[in-house]
């Protein structure tokens, strides 16, 4: 090892970089992205409204007027504001960072989005992840229990959760919240509620230890990477000394700013997806040897339960014919044999069901 290296962070040096692969060519259902893009005509205006933009000049660093259009169009309860990130990734990382006392711990179902147990190994938080029962649903007595011994001072949940799609019983939340009390953080992480037809937000103001965070990334907006978080003020406010003070680009504010003003469209959007993740379900749960678990995501998880091929072997056979979904079988072994699809066009889940049918045939 060079000696430069040897100054890197050993636990650094032994993290697998995170892996995004090659997408060009494949249909692409592995990101949980929203495949509409915005209607010509609204392309051609943002167009406009963006290229008069001083790029020349740094962002305006309170990002007043987009907060407002987010705690407006997003129905932030009264009294409540926002802070902003390149992505909810970096308010995960904010939060992380804001929090991090020595022996500081951060706790969240697992299997579970990645970034909880990344970030808080970043900061030099210890993580501690609880398993789902089979059915993904939370084992509420392990939670509560591990609350008890760990004290964490973040606990994540999501709702819906990645990469099962299931929305955790809203009793059991509640739970989780009184239990941590006043000695810890819950963050729920709202960043498939676009599909989820129900939201913790309306309670934010009932529980001075919860925070919400959300995205525009699966609502049509990934490119832009634009995430906000809310809670009480107080808080709100120390995270926002931890963040970086430009942290979101005059182009992203800008476009979001802008398609805030045409919710319509994104909400149209999500509504065709629930449409084609209903259809989507039924077809996959009449495949034989493939077990669709329910969603309320933008994304389904399916099992491969087949006497000759494992999910990772139909996994290749998808890419070989040129259809990219996320294997997350070696993720956790509750996982085992688990694919996970994001709900597209009716096209693209056309090609992937037929891609998914042949490859299950020997
Ligand atoms: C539960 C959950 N939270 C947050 C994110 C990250 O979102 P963003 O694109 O805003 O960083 C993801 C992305 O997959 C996710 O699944």
């Amino acid at each position: 090892m060079s000696p430069q290296l040897s100054i890197v962070r050993d636990d650094v040096r032994a993290l697998a970089a995170y892996h995004v692969p090659d997408a060009s060519g494949l249909v692409k259902l592995d990101a949980m992205e929203n495949p509409y893009t915005l209607p010509p005509e609204l392309q051609q205006q943002l167009g406009e409204r963006l290229g008069a933009l001083a790029l020349n000049r740094y962002p305006v660093p309170s990002y007043a007027s987009l907060k407002a259009a987010i705690r407006n169009t997003m129905r932030i309860p009264a009294g409540f504001d926002v802070i902003l990130g390149n992505g909810s990734d970096e308010l995960i990382t904010i939060v992380s960072t804001a929090c991090a006392k020595p022996g500081a711990k951060v706790l969240a179902p697992v299997p579970g989005f990645v970034m909880y147990a990344m970030s808080a190994q970043l900061a030099g938080l210890d993580f501690i992840g609880v398993p789902l029962r089979a059915d993904f649903s939370l084992d509420l007595d392990a939670m509560l229990a591990a609350i008890r011994a760990q004290r964490p001072a973040i606990t994540y949940l999501a709702y819906p959760n990645n990469p099962t799609g299931n929305l955790f019983d809203l009793e059991a939340m509640l739970a989780i919240i009184h239990e941590v009390g006043d000695t810890g953080l819950v963050v729920v992480d709202e960043a498939y509620q676009p599909f989820a037809g129900t939201s913790f937000l309306p309670r934010l103001p009932e529980y001075p230890n919860v925070v919400l965070m959300r995205t525009v990334s699966k609502l049509g907006l990934a490119g832009i990477r634009l995430g906000y978080l809310s809670a009480a003020s107080a808080l709100l406010a120390e995270f926002d000394k931890v963040r970086p003070p430009y942290n979101v680009n005059v182009l992203s504010e800008a476009a979001a700013q802008f398609v805030l003003e045409h919710a319509d469209v994104l909400d149209v959007q999500a509504e065709a997806i629930c449409v084609e993740r209903a259809k989507l379900a039924e077809a996959l749960t009449a495949l034989p040897g493939v077990e669709a678990f329910p969603s309320a995501a933008n994304f389904i998880l399916l099992r491969i339960h087949h006497a000759g091929l494992s999910g990772a072997e139909v996994f290749e056979r998808l890419l070989q014919r040129k259809v990219l979904v996320k294997n997350v079988g070696k993720m956790h072994p509750l996982l085992a044999n688990c694919l996970r699809v994001t709900v597209s066009t009716p096209q693209e889940n056309a090609v992937f069901l037929a891609a998914l049918q042949s490859s299950l045939m020997s």
